[in-house]
């Protein structure tokens, strides 16, 4: 999955979206939880100042009852836990909304001991195990600090709070994740569709697609690569087009003057009926120069006329059984001079395809030609038909030497000769590359393969015909 740029973008975004909302969801949960402390610690300050006038006479007549009594009388919002203290430090009220928050013995003492000092304190702090928010103010009576009031809510009752706090900015998290997501997935396809679909035009390009060009749909950096590869497959489809007439045109050339020299050759070995051994040998050595150029034109003939589509393909109903009997057995003379054995096998009621046969034997010719080529004597050569699943097969077996994997994608490339047959046998490296062509304008496809006991094996594929209409 992580082999796609879309992927690969889509998850760093992620990464670091997620970081930065975790950064940011953890600073605010704090950040708020500390304000709504704060709040706490404020409103519990203003309470405990409002009691402390409240019962500031009853606090320095160090009165418990009297002190009980206008406590009572203070009507404050919220429940905390109060607690009055005479200036010694006993206590002359101790109140608590609900019995389990009550705040025991011992009090912040600290807190306590500060408003005795005559200075207000706030803040949160363990007392017996409890976390307590606490606000302690003196009690001022007649200019002197008579007492204090200790003011505490213990955490239990804020949780609630900050519990909707988290789980606020919880969800407020994954709400931006998720749409975080869907923006991510957006840009990333926005940048990555481009570069995929530039990446499928140029492996056609390079299968020899030319005419291929991609939309520019941005003005940026994209849009210039798409812009450069429309340049490139233009340009490339002009050389393409100068070199095919370059073919076209040289090879028509040349096949007058061939014809002549092939004629002269002829006639100068009839006016010299018995030549001296060296200058049999010469002559033999001419003609068969001679032969050569003359199949090299026409394979370029052959070339040209179907890259330029020239070629015209009588498609018909025919048995490709029949075509490739014709083919094998204009062989068969070459292969017992090689001594090599040619065979021919297939279903018994004949292989029907829509072709044209003339072009199906040039194929099969082509095919044959080369196995007996690179088959070594006391070799095999074989040509089997098949039908299955609307699909004519034609396979073409040798017991030669295989063609090295390294090579296997480019025989059917133009001029292309393996290396270890480069020398010695002759041969442009045209036939596959013609064949192709001619296999691809009928419709069908080739390939090549090692077999595993060694020696190659080409397959031919064709729709199948229409087996009534099938004239043979
Ligand atoms: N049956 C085979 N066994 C081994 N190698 C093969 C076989 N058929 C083709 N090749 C390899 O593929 C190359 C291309 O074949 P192709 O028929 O196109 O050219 P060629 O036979 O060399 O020349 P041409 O067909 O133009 O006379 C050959 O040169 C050879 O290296
Ligand atoms: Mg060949």
């Amino acid at each position: 999955m992580f082999r796609h740029i879309r992927w690969r973008l889509m998850a760093t975004y992620m990464v670091v979206i997620l970081l930065a909302l975790l950064f940011l969801g953890v600073h605010l949960a704090r950040d708020s939880e500390a304000r709504y402390m704060a709040q706490v610690e404020t409103g519990l300050l203003a309470q405990a100042r409002l009691v402390a006038v409240h019962v500031r006479d009853a606090v320095g007549a160090r009165d418990t009852t009297r002190t009980q009594a206008e406590f009572a009388g203070v009507r404050y919002p919220g429940s905390p836990s109060v607690i009055i203290v005479d200036r010694a430090g006993a206590i002359l009220a101790n109140y608590a909304a609900h019995p389990a928050l009550r705040v025991k013995e011992p009090v912040h003492r600290e807190a306590v001991a500060l408003a005795l000092g005559g200075k207000e304190a706030a803040g949160s702090a363990e007392v017996g195990g409890v976390r307590v928010v606490y606000a302690a103010v003196p009690v001022v009576a007649d200019g002197n600090v008579a007492g204090a009031v200790y003011a505490g809510l213990p955490v239990v009752e804020l949780e609630e709070q900050i519990r909707h706090i988290r789980s606020f900015v919880g969800w407020t998290v994954l709400a931006t994740l998720l749409w975080a997501v869907l923006v991510s997935l957006l840009l990333a396809r926005r940048i990555a569709g481009p570069i995929q679909e530039m990446q499928a035009a140029t492996a056609r390009i390079a299968a020899g697609d030319l005419g291929q060009r991609v939309p520019v749909r941005t003005a940026d950096e994209l849009g210039d690569l798409a812009r450069s590869l429309n340049y490139m497959a233009a340009e490339l489809e002009r050389l393409d087009a100068t070199r095919r007439e370059f073919v076209a045109d040289a090879s028509h050339e040349l096949r007058t003057p061939v014809a002549n020299l092939t004629v002269a050759v002829e006639a100068l070995c009839d006016t010299i009926p018995s030549p001296d051994p060296a200058s049999a040998a010469l002559l033999d050595a001419v003609g068969q120069e001679v032969e050569r150029l003359r199949s090299l034109v026409g394979s370029l003939l052959d070339l040209s006329a179907v890259e330029s589509g020239r070629v015209h393909l009588h498609l018909v109903p025919v048995d490709l059984e029949d075509v490739a009997a014709r083919v094998v057995e204009s062989f068969r003379p070459r292969g017992a001079q090689h001594g090599v054995t040619l065979d021919q096998s297939g279903p018994p009621r004949g292989v029907r395809v829509h072709a044209d046969s003339d072009r199906m034997e040039q194929v099969l010719s082509n095919l044959l030609d080369n196995a007996l080529k690179f088959t070594p004597p006391g070799g095999r050569v074989t040509v089997t038909l098949g039908e299955r699943r609307g699909q004519a097969y034609v396979w073409v077996e040798d017991t030669g030497p295989g063609i090295l994997a390294d090579d296997l994608p480019h025989i059917f490339d133009r001029f292309f000769k393996a290396d270890r047959s480069r020398s010695g046998r002759h041969g442009a490296g045209l036939g596959l590359a013609i064949a192709r062509r001619l296999v691809v304008a009928q419709g069908g496809q080739i390939s090549a393969e090692n077999r595993p006991g060694g020696g190659t094996k080409f397959t031919v594929t064709l729709p199948s015909g229409p087996r009534e209409a099938a004239a043979g």
